[in-house]
C-alpha cells in the first residue's frame, strides 16, 4: 500500500509516505465511507455558499456541485475506488473531484477544515439515526398498543421479585412498557433538538477568515443554527453519546421485555405463544421452538451500553479542540446504531405476532393467593379493621388454604370465621380475579377501564 510519495492532500512538507503501519492505524476510510453521502451533501452546501458569498465563482461552485454529483452515483452505483492512502471519506471525495472537473476541485477546501467537516457529516449521519430510531419507536408502541387494546380485561399473575403478587391484566403489563418506549421517544426528540446545530465554518478550530455565511449552509442542511462558538463545535461530540446513551436506555427497555418472552414462552408458564416467523428450532431435540429473537435482543444491549462507554473513555480526557482520538467515535455508532434498528424492528414484529394464552394467564391470574391483598382491604373496608390487623387475618387464611392445599376462594365460610368471626359471605366477591382486577379503578391502575382509558390517550398522542 505505501508508495514513497508523499500524501496529495497534505503532504506540502513531508518529504516521504507513511510507513504502512501509520497508513493501517489513521485511515478511516474502511468505516466512514458510510457517512458518504453526507460528506457530498456537506460539501454540496459549502461550494454553494462561498460562491453566495463571492468566495469562489458560480462556474466553479457550479462544476464542483455537478461533480459531487457524479460522485455520489460512482458511490451508490458501487463503483467508486476507494483509497487507504488518502485516509478517509472527505479527501477520497475531494481527490475524485479533482480526476472528475480537474482545477475547480482544489477551491472546495476554502474556509473549512476536515474538523467541522467531519463533525458536520456525523452529525447528519446521526441525525438521520434519530430519525429511524423515533420510527422504530412508534411503530413498537403501536404493536403494544394493538396487544393492549385486544387483552385489556385479560387477567394474568402480576408479579414482584418474580413471585405472584397481584392479578393485573394482559393490557396494563402490555401499556407498562408502552410508557418505557414513550419516554424513549421523549429522549431521542429531545436529543434531535439539542443537536441540531452547524458546526459546518468552525474550519479547523477558530473560524475563518473568509467572510463565509454560516446561517446559509445550516439551513441548506436542515440545521436549525449554526454551532456558536468554533473550539467546540469541532470538539463536540456530545450528540454521540446522547444517541448512545439514549439507545443504551432503549436496550435496556428492550432487554427487560425481551426477558419476560423468554419466560412467558416457556413449557413452564407457557403465557405466550411467539409466532413461527420469530422463532427457530433446535437441530437435536424436535419438539424445541426456541425464542432467540428475544434472547438476542435481550443481549444486544452489552453492545450498545459497550459502545456508549466506549466513546465516553474516547472523549473524556481530549483537550480543546479537534484530536485524532475522535476518529474512533464512529465504529462505535454505526455499530451500535445498526443493532439498536434491528432489535426495534426484531421486537415490533415479535410483538405483533405473538398471542397472548389467555386460558393460561387467567389460570395463573388465580393461583398463589393472588387475592390476598383484595381479602386484606375487604377486612379492613367492611369490617373496619386496622389495615395492620387485617394483614395478619389476610396471613392466617393463607396459611391454612395452604395447609389444605386449595386457593383462598376454596375455603369454606366456616372455615374463615374460624379465624376472624366477622367475615361474612360477600368476601368471596374479592377473591375473583376479576373483581380483583375491576376494582383497581385508580389512575393508573390495572382496571380495564383504566387500560383503555390509557390506549386511547396513546392512540391520540401518536395520531
Ligand atoms: N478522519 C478524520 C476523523 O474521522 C477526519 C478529521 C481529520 N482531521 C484532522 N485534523 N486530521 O476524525
Amino acid at each position: 500500500m505505501t508508495d514513497n510519495s508523499s500524501n496529495k492532500m497534505w503532504g506540502g512538507r513531508f518529504a516521504a509516505g507513511p510507513d504502512a503501519i501509520m497508513e493501517a492505524i489513521n485511515a478511516s476510510i474502511g468505516f466512514d465511507k458510510r457517512m458518504a453521502a453526507q460528506d457530498i451533501a456537506g460539501s454540496r452546501a459549502h461550494a454553494a455558499m462561498l460562491a453566495a458569498t463571492g468566495i469562489i465563482t458560480d462556474n466553479d461552485a457550479a462544476a464542483i456541485r455537478e461533480g459531487l454529483l457524479t460522485i455520489l452515483s460512482e458511490i451508490e452505483g458501487g463503483t467508486f475506488e476507494y483509497s487507504t492512502s488518502l485516509e478517509d471519506i472527505h479527501m477520497n471525495v475531494e481527490a475524485r473531484l479533482k480526476e472528475v472537473i480537474g482545477e475547480p476541485a482544489g477551491r472546495l477546501h476554502t474556509g473549512r477544515s476536515r474538523n467541522d467537516q467531519v463533525a458536520t457529516d456525523f452529525k447528519l449521519w446521526v441525525r438521520d439515526q434519530l430519525d429511524a430510531f423515533e420510527g422504530g419507536l412508534i411503530a413498537l408502541i403501536q404493536a403494544l398498543l394493538g396487544q393492549a387494546e385486544a387483552g385489556a380485561d385479560w387477567v394474568m399473575p402480576g408479579f414482584t421479585h418474580l413471585q405472584t403478587a397481584q392479578p393485573v391484566t394482559w393490557g396494563h403489563h402490555m401499556m407498562a412498557y408502552v410508557e418505557m418506549f414513550g419516554r424513549d421517544l421523549s429522549r431521542v426528540r429531545d436529543a434531535r433538538a439539542r443537536m441540531n446545530e452547524s458546526p459546518l465554518g468552525a474550519a479547523a478550530l477558530a473560524g475563518t477568515s473568509f467572510p463565509i455565511d454560516r446561517d446559509m449552509t445550516a439551513q441548506a442542511l436542515g440545521f436549525d443554527r449554526p454551532a456558536a462558538n468554533s473550539l467546540d463545535a469541532v470538539s463536540d461530540r456530545d450528540f454521540a453519546l446522547e444517541f448512545l446513551s439514549t439507545a443504551s436506555i432503549c436496550a435496556m427497555h428492550l432487554s427487560r421485555f425481551a426477558e419476560e418472552l423468554v419466560i412467558w414462552s416457556s413449557a413452564q408458564f407457557r403465557f405466550v405463544t411467539l409466532s413461527d416467523r420469530f422463532s427457530t428450532g433446535s437441530s437435536i431435540m424436535p419438539q424445541k421452538k426456541n425464542p432467540d429473537a428475544a434472547e438476542l435482543i435481550r443481549a444486544k444491549v452489552g453492545r450498545i451500553f459497550g459502545a456508549n462507554t466506549a466513546l465516553m473513555m474516547v472523549m473524556k480526557g481530549l483537550p480543546l479542540a479537534y484530536s485524532k482520538d475522535m476518529q474512533e467515535d464512529k465504529e462505535q455508532v454505526f455499530d451500535a446504531a445498526d443493532n439498536l434498528m434491528l432489535a426495534l424492528a426484531a421486537m415490533e414484529g415479535m410483538v405483533r405476532d405473538m398471542t397472548g394464552n389467555r386460558t393460561e394467564l387467567a389460570a395463573a391470574a388465580g393461583s398463589g393467593f393472588s387475592t390476598a391483598t383484595d381479602l386484606a382491604d375487604w377486612l379492613v373496608r367492611v369490617l373496619g379493621l386496622p389495615f395492620r390487623d387485617a394483614h395478619h387475618v389476610t396471613g392466617a387464611l393463607v396459611g391454612m388454604a395452604e395447609q389444605q392445599g386449595c386457593d383462598l376462594p376454596d375455603l369454606t365460610l366456616a372455615q374463615m370465621q374460624s379465624v376472624h368471626d366477622g367475615i361474612s359471605e360477600s368476601v368471596f366477591d374479592v377473591l375473583t380475579v376479576e373483581n380483583s382486577v375491576n376494582s383497581r379503578m385508580s389512575y393508573g391502575g390495572t382496571a380495564p377501564a383504566q387500560v383503555r382509558a390509557q390506549v386511547a390517550r396513546w392512540q391520540e398522542l401518536l395520531a
